[in-house]
């Protein structure tokens, strides 16, 4: 949030990176007017810049290549914006893909990526997912025992050899909300560490699975970096365990986890703080257990496409609690953005075609859904606004459209991605006949059924 007082230019820290104010005063992103986006595209609309997300692929590259002495591996976890278009980027770039449904897989397959650098994770993958991995030839990250016992069946009818990780709950603690904290030991998530002496006899005597190495995975929006320093230890040690049951592992993932800047006030680390601290204790933990390092594989997803996201919405009703708030309405909210209800997560919004007022006024936004938890941001300070103004709120990109919704039976919104004045429909907006396209109305509920 800006503070009252100043003129609210784009914030560096939080905006995509081409955000500007234009020289009508309205926010530009990728060379495009944000407030015409919306006209040309409707409202609301989610906006992609190209030239974030692939400086964000290219930053998490280049530190592996500056940091680790090995080979390396960077896989986009897809779960925070799957979409053909999206994925397609990361695969230009040179990522992998980490995916944890059909659905996912399908996306990533049909968006052109390399189903040699796809991953595929899932505490309770079903047999479609398993079928499907194996056709299109991904590499399964094991969450428990079911998923072995599967894949044995599984890769002996099929006569194929699949390559297999183990996902470890490492028993690593971070700050982050309750929700998706996924390392600590009471977890849904990967074997226990007392199994896994079990999965390694397993996997030594299971010729048809081809062990390549162990997964952990702590959470997400995470600022510290101790966790991400400690994981390196916990996992090498189980890499030499893997080692000593004669199993050929080759490959260590990290898992993702890094935070991204939603406001002012956080603070997290770099992505090349971040990568180097996972590398040097790799590095360091490999040195001293004496085995040699392995391809190093980590799962980003928040950090790659959290910050070139933006979501402009149109403002409508306003309502005035006298000495309590203002609220003012816009068209979408919780099911264009879950995040704020369920997690209480805090985003920083402009006024796109306002950048030149002075954020003078403290407002509440609220999302237009029938459920009084539906805010989008709570007292902040924006330039005065009144209907038809159009707000854009920064860093929606990670964990928006993956969850958003059809509550309310509102339609979700269209996405473009912008770069160097031009843009691109990649998500259409849904219609109300999309709405009620898997409906079925049987004989007996019509007029003529009465
Ligand atoms: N790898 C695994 C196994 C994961 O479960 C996740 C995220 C990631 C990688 C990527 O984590 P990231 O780099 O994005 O932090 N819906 C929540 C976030 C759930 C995260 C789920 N797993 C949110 O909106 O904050």
């Amino acid at each position: 949030m800006s503070s009252p007082s100043s003129l609210p230019s784009p914030n560096q820290k939080i905006a995509p990176l081409t955000a500007k104010t234009n020289a009508q005063g309205h926010l530009e992103i990728g060379g495009c007017d944000v407030p015409a986006l919306v006209t040309q595209y409707g409202s609301p609309l989610y906006i992609i810049d190209e030239v974030t997300l692939r400086e964000a692929c290219r930053q998490y590259r280049g530190a592996f290549l500056q940091h680790y002495p090995a080979e390396s591996l960077v896989i986009f976890a897809s779960k925070a914006w799957n979409m053909l278009a999206i994925d397609a980027i990361v695969h230009h770039e040179g990522l992998g893909i980490d995916v944890v449904s059909a659905g996912e897989l399908y996306t990533a397959i049909r968006a052109g990526a390399d189903s040699q650098n796809i991953y595929f994770h899932g505490n309770n993958k079903s047999l479609q997912d398993l079928e499907m991995a194996l056709d299109y030839g991904v590499t399964i990250v094991a969450d428990n025992w079911q998923d072995l016992n599967t894949l044995a069946q599984l890769a002996e009818d099929k006569e194929v050899h699949p390559r297999v990780m183990i996902r470890i709950t490492p028993g690593i603690e971070c700050h982050t909300h309750e929700y998706i904290r996924t390392g600590h030991l009471d977890s849904k998530f990967g074997f226990d560490p007392q199994d896994v002496p079990a999965v390694f006899e397993f996997l030594s005597k299971t010729p048809f699975i081809k062990a390549i190495g162990i997964h952990a995975h702590i959470g997400s929006q995470i600022f510290e970096l101790t966790p991400h320093q400690d994981i390196g230890p916990v996992l090498v040690e189980w890499f030499a365990k893997g080692l000593a049951f004669g199993l050929e592992f080759s490959e260590l993932n990290v898992g993702g986890g890094l935070g991204i800047c939603y406001t002012e006030q956080d603070d997290p680390p770099s992505i090349d703080d971040w990568v180097q601290t996972v590398c040097d204790g790799v590095v360091e933990a490999c040195r001293e257990a004496r085995v040699s390092l392995p391809k190093i594989i980590a799962e980003p997803g928040r950090s790659l496409v959290g910050s070139c996201g933006v979501t402009a919405y149109t403002v409508g009703a306003t309502k005035v609690v006298p000495e309590v708030r203002t609220y003012i309405s816009v068209d979408g909210g919780m099911s264009d953005n879950p995040r704020p209800i369920t997690y209480q997560a805090h985003y920083t919004a402009v006024v796109a075609n306002k950048m030149n007022h002075p954020d003078q006024v403290m407002v509440t936004v609220a999302g237009k859904h029938c459920e009084s938890g539906d805010i989008l941001l709570k007292d902040v300070a924006l330039a005065p606004t009144e209907p038809g103004d159009i707000l854009a709120v920064y860093g929606t990109g990670a964990y928006n459209y993956a969850m958003a919704s059809n509550y309310n039976r509102i339609a979700r919104p269209a996405a473009v991605l912008v770069k160097n004045g031009a843009s691109q429909l990649v998500l259409q907006r849904e219609s109300l006949e999309d709405l009620v396209r898997n409906d079925r109305l049987p004989l007996s509920l019509t007029h003529a059924g009465v």
